[in-house]
């Protein structure tokens, strides 16, 4: 059975990163049929929008997407990325953002005395509502009274959701969640997220649940990361942590995620943390590491569970031996290293 897969290359080095990814999975001869879509800024320069107003027709059939990077000095950000990722996440209902944060051996990690024992973290990360509801607005532009008003949306049917996957996914690794929040300043919407998990907690009873002060907690990443294990947060808060997170498994280069609805048959998009990195795109340096490692989230997802374990082993390997790219230690190209993953997978 061939799997249809969208392939939204996107800007920046997305499509240099996402070209690796591609031929790594076409090596692993798993049958995939590959979508490409043009959406991007360049296709916003020409069409006013940065993908078709049909786009969820045209995705129709696809079990997922291989996204690259969205982003361009052209076009403003909150644009751009309203107008695709932002859209795709919340129209599609893709409430739960993935995001393995492990420090492969081989690669090195900016935390003194630290290696691959002891950073392991899950982060789960709520993807549609929180502090990116997108509810607010402007008013009395450019006067002095001028006011921005954005405004954070937390619903207990969200909540539960997500906090429920988190606890689930602790069951099944060392059996630790920790629920990062700010509900000590803000009242509301925090207030609420813990009391769900809480209650969720009862259902749980072999997952120790800690429940930690979001700034507490990026200190603790950085002192401490051998003590977590799942990490469920907002979609703001998780968006800093994964980028902590990056950092501490050797960096951005390196971190993968995958959007996805758990339990539905809805479409799953899964894309490297990086973004789209202009200050280097076109010169074939990016790390393909997250991109290649989204891939190995996205074949669990098509349920080929075997082909990711391959990919996954042949990226462990090629970190561990190189080549590596300059952002972690080597000085390969973007290509050299996505050969030796085909090379691994081939062995
Ligand atoms: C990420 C990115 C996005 C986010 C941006 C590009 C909107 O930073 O996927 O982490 O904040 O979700
Ligand atoms: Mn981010």
């Amino acid at each position: 059975m061939s799997h249809r897969v969208a392939v939204l290359a996107g800007d920046g080095v997305g499509p240099e990163v996402v070209a690796e990814a591609r031929r790594a999975v076409d090596a692993l001869g798993v049958g995939v049929e590959w979508v490409d879509l043009p959406w991007g800024s360049a296709w916003y320069h020409e069409h006013g929008r940065m993908m078709p107003a049909d786009w969820e027709q045209q995705l129709r059939g696809c079990r997922a997407v291989l996204l690259g990077a969205i982003g361009d000095p052209s076009v403003p950000d909150h644009v751009s990325l309203w107008g695709s990722i932002l859209e795709l996440r919340q129209r599609l209902d893709l409430w739960a953002n993935l995001r393995p944060c492990r420090l492969l051996p081989g690669i090195p990690s900016p935390l003194a005395g630290r290696g691959p024992d002891d950073v392991d973290i899950l982060f789960v990360r709520e993807n549609t509502e929180g502090e990116y509801a997108g509810v607010g607005g402007r008013a009395h532009r450019g006067l002095p009274g001028e006011v921005g008003v954005e405004v954070s949306v937390f619903t207990r049917a969200a909540c539960e959701r997500v906090i429920r996957l988190a606890f689930e996914c602790a069951a099944q690794r060392r059996g630790i969640l920790t629920s990062a929040t700010k509900s000590n300043a803000s009242r509301f919407g925090y207030v609420l997220w813990d009391e769900v998990a809480a209650e969720i907690a009862a259902e749980f009873r072999l997952v120790r649940y800690e429940r930690v002060l979001v700034d507490a907690l990026a200190a603790r990443m950085v002192r401490s990361p051998e003590s977590l294990d799942v990490v469920v947060a907002s979609n703001l808060f998780a968006d800093i942590l994964t980028d902590l997170g990056a950092a501490i498994q050797g960096g951005m280069g390196m971190a993968a995620s995958a959007n996805i609805a758990p339990g539905t048959s809805e479409i799953g998009i899964f894309e490297p943390v990086h973004g789209s990195a202009p200050d280097i795109a076109g010169q074939g340096i990016a790390n393909p590491a997250g991109a290649l490692w989204s891939a190995v989230l996205m074949l669990e997802h098509l349920a080929e569970p075997d082909a990711a374990a391959r990919l996954l082993h042949a990226l462990e390997d090629v970190c561990r031996d190189g080549p590596r790219t300059r952002d972690v230690g080597g000085t390969a190209t973007t290509r050299e290293v996505g050969d030796a993953v085909v090379a691994s997978l081939a062995a």
